[in-house]
């Protein structure tokens, strides 16, 4: 027998933005019970009500009765109230949609890679786990997903958060845990065979025992340092120049890039973000930086997901410094259409590969691996 203490209608509330969702969901259901109620119990009067009597014989069609103001006037009002309501839960829902949809400035950063059947965390400074993601306790969590494979949804139902995994993209997801404990991750995209044993645990600590956690795990080194290995076991270095001001290399200097705003060959901007260096490593000739040749070959094939998420960490390690640049606030666009306007890249006519003069250093600490 179930007892009565099993019996939950909704999972916990372990996130800041729950309650909020909670709310939203109760106005909705509250709100469809009393129009289902009264539109039930509507039906059952009037049928009651107007019935068919032998004694007032056949019934009678009445095609053109006065239908006048009072008609009028009630079409109106079930027009209208129904239209406000629908507003209410469109403003309401959307609100909660964009703070969910929006990573606070200073979140901490955690990847996710989903894949057939499982779920793989990689948290910035090198410790990794499967099924598991471990979390301080009233810290904004922002997680960066990708799929290797098929999509998957990252779901933990006790946050109310929920974004699907796409593969060939990334895709973020965040929260604030404000309870310490352990909570279901669910895979909320049909994946396959195994798709419902794609499930995991949160694990919500406090601040010290997540630090004590984190230090136990590791010894590869953050994935910024695994990502510059990478790079550096890739060879990127010989095009991509190392030093901050150097403009010379064959290819555009990495530094300072992430979160910039690039400028094309074709006149277009975009901005360093995840995606744009993404595709510059699996699809060089799709963004050609202006001032630079179509010379970089592709790495598909070559990179994992994880090994692409080193290597984005990397390239954000070069700066801008973290935190300067951030989602919510888009950068300010210049507005200048000047067919030439890159000062800081080489003007066009330079592009010839420069050979290099001096031996480049190697960049910086020669970490692990
Ligand atoms: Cu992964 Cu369902």
């Amino acid at each position: 027998m179930m007892e009565a203490k099993n019996f939950q209608l909704f999972p916990e509330t372990a996130s800041s933005i729950a309650n909020q969702v909670d709310a939203l969901y109760v106005f909705l259901v509250l709100v469809s019970a009393f129009f289902s109620l009264l539109i039930a119990f509507v039906v059952v009067f009037f049928a009651i009500k107007y019935r068919h009597r032998p004694e007032n014989g056949p019934p009678i069609a009445h095609a053109e009765e006065e239908h006048g103001v009072g008609g009028m006037i009630l079409e109106i009002v079930w027009s209208v109230i129904p239209l406000l309501l629908s507003l209410v839960m469109f403003g309401w829902g959307a609100a909660i949609f964009f703070t969910e949809s929006r990573p606070p400035a200073d979140s901490m950063e955690i990847y996710v890679t989903g894949k057939q059947w499982m779920w793989k965390i990689q948290h910035m400074e090198g410790a990794r786990e499967i099924n598991e993601l471990h979390v301080p306790i009233d810290r904004d969590i922002k997680l960066t997903m990708t799929s290797e494979d098929v999509i998957h949804d990252f779901y933990v139902p006790a946050f109310r958060t929920k974004a699907d995994v796409v593969p060939g993209k990334y895709v973020v997801e965040w929260f604030k845990p404000t309870k310490i404990g352990a909570y279901h991750i669910f895979c909320a995209e049909y994946c396959g065979t195994k798709h419902s044993g794609m499930i995991g645990t949160v694990y919500v600590m406090s601040q010290a025992d997540f630090d004590k956690w984190l230090g136990a795990g590791g010894g590869e080194g953050s994935m910024a340092e695994q990502g510059q290995s990478l790079f550096n076991q890739l060879g990127c270095g010989n095009c991509h120049p190392s030093l901050v001001n150097d403009n010379n290399g064959r290819c555009p200097n990495l530094n300072n890039l992430f979160g910039s705003q690039v400028d094309l060959k074709d006149g277009s901007r975009v901005r360093a973000d995840e995606s744009y260096i993404r595709e510059s490593i699996l699809y060089p000739q799709a963004k050609i930086v202006a001032g630079y040749d179509d010379i970089m070959p592709t790495f598909k094939g070559l990179i994992t997901e994880d090994g692409m998420l080193k290597l984005i960490e990397y390239v954000k390690s070069l700066g801008p410094p973290a935190g300067v640049v951030d989602r919510a606030t888009p950068l300010p666009v210049e507005t200048s259409t000047s067919p030439n306007p890159s000062t800081h890249m080489l003007p066009q006519g330079k592009t010839a590969p420069q050979p290099k003069t001096a031996p480049r250093p190697a960049p910086a600490p020669q970490g692990n691996q």
